[in-house]
């Protein structure tokens, strides 16, 4: 059974409280029985967890070079993190990165990612189904 891992970056946990047009209706506990409907629907072992300080996703990022892959949405450190960036292009395990909004659509500070670019792909705009989609991605590679 293929191994994956989704980490929910800052203020994720606020889903269901913030921005609805951007971000939908659903709180982060909804998203996650989604994910986990899904996977256990395809067979995917998975695991997800949510951090608000960049330290616990760098940490988390380096604890993962055994799982088949990972799926994060990085939020804002998407636009600021050089360290997130760092570490994911120093594992070797294939990252997808998943954004509920278009972030292309959005604010210019919102338009560039710094993690996207030592992803393997960046799905941007589908909403929650955006983590299905990446799941999907894994289950097929
Ligand atoms: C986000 C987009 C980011 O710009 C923002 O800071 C978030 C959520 C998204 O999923 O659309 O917190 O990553």
């Amino acid at each position: 059974m293929k191994k994956i891992t989704v980490i929910h970056g800052p203020n994720l946990n606020l889903l269901g409280q913030r921005d609805h047009a951007h971000y939908g209706t659903l709180t982060l506990p909804e998203i996650n029985d989604h994910i986990l409907a899904y996977c256990k629907n395809v067979g995917i072992d998975c695991t997800i967890s949510q951090f608000n300080s960049e330290s616990e996703i760098i940490n988390e990022l380096h604890q993962l070079q055994d799982v088949h892959g990972i799926v994060i949405n990085p939020a804002a450190f998407t636009h600021s993190s050089v360290a997130i960036r760092d570490a994911i292009d120093a594992i070797s395990t294939p990252v997808i990165e998943v954004h509920l909004s278009n972030i292309h659509a959005r604010e210019s500070f919102r338009q560039t990612s710094l993690t996207a670019p030592v992803c393997i792909g960046q799905i941007s705009g589908l909403g929650w189904n955006g983590y299905l989609l990446a799941l999907q991605y894994f289950v097929d590679h």
